[in-house]
């Protein structure tokens, strides 16, 4: 699917063209300079501050880009329903491609208690304006974004022997990450018609530290990673058309982004400030583009937070002659 993007681009931000559109919406948000990798023990309150301005950021890219998605296939990123989705049957259903090599994701996992809440306020809010032109994120996979081992930009070639390797260098890493306690800070809808959720860290391994150490963990790993390390954010739906209209107005009399707004700020409204917990993390091979984002094939390793880091270092400690 990556090579059917086209290949035009606007701005020195769109230039990166093979990367999944889904993906590239964050990326091109993302375009700081990545700086200091937040060594561990920068203080929480300066990396939430980071968090927060980064949402600011992206809050604001519907304003400054406006509702591309609309617009079918002019734009490079955006996710046309014929380039990944078909209606069938009045449900829009994934068109899936195999990932040729697959990705190999860490995520965060989203345990379904929590993301029903949320999938129910989302759809409450969204789906009477988008029958047949949205995709909801499946509640079953809600998930953040951590770091690849592998992905579309720069492929990383694995042997299965290879793939267990990492898969247990990933498990030692979770061994010593704590379970984070999670608030949604705000849900943003960005100009590619992606609807995330945007979290801040209560207490719990700050992403920015679970980054760094997966990066000591897989040395193969591209350098390039997708995200900003702060970054701390779920997919929960994908907007793939325009919505129906009242029958008094007319699509050139609608503003569009006045519109998203509004219901955006609805479900703000009904689900900002939610708490949630996450104690697992999964090392995924994703076997088609996008798949945990899609329902596609994909071998998932869950693997739970275990929090004993401290004691790990004390016992290696002792055990290490000084
Ligand atoms: C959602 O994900 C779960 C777990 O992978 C799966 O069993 C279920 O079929 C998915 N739902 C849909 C609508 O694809
Ligand atoms: C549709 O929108 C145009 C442009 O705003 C306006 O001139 C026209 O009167 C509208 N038509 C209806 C039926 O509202």
């Amino acid at each position: 699917m990556a090579t059917k993007l086209p290949t035009r681009s606007r701005s020195p931000a769109t230039t990166v063209c093979f990367v999944p559109a889904a993906v590239l919406i964050i990326f091109v948000l993302l375009r700081r300079p990545s700086m200091d990798p937040y060594a561990p023990g920068t203080p929480r309150s300066s990396v939430s501050s980071r968090r927060a301005e980064l949402y600011g950021r992206m809050a604001g890219d519907l304003d400054e880009r406006g509702a591309a998605f609309l617009k079918g296939g002019e734009t490079s990123q955006s996710l046309t329903l014929s380039d990944l989705f078909d209606v069938r049957d009045g449900a829009v259903v994934p068109k899936l491609k195999a990932a040729d090599p697959p990705v190999r994701a860490n995520v965060l996992y989203l345990d379904p208690e929590f993301a029903a809440v949320i999938s129910k306020a989302v759809k409450e809010v969204f789906l009477p304006h988008f029958d047949q032109v949205i995709w909801f994120q499946n509640s079953s996979m809600y998930h953040f974004s951590m770091f690849h081992a592998s992905h579309h930009l720069e492929p990383i070639l694995a042997t299965e022997d290879e793939i267990e390797a990492e898969a247990d260098a990933v498990k030692r890493v979770t061994e010593a990450v704590c379970p984070l306690k999670i608030v949604l800070d705000r849900v943003v809808l960005t100009s590619t018609g992606v609807l995330l959720g945007l979290w801040q860290v209560e207490s719990g391994t700050d992403p920015a530290d679970i980054r760094s150490k997966l990066r000591e963990a897989l040395p193969r790993a591209p350098q390039k990673q997708l995200y900003d390390p702060v970054l701390l954010h779920t997919s929960f739906a994908r907007v793939l058309g325009p919505p129906k209209l009242p029958q008094e107005e007319n699509t050139s009399s609608l503003d569009h982004v006045k519109f998203f707004h509004d219901l955006v700020a609805q479900v703000n409204k009904k689900i900002h400030g939610f708490q949630a917990k996450i104690s697992e993390l999964w090392y995924v091979e994703e076997h088609d583009v996008l798949a945990l984002a899609l329902n596609g094939k994909m071998k998932v390793r869950r693997l739970h937070l275990g929090c004993n880091g401290a004691q790990d270092n004390w016992k290696r400690m002792k055990r290490t002659p000084l």
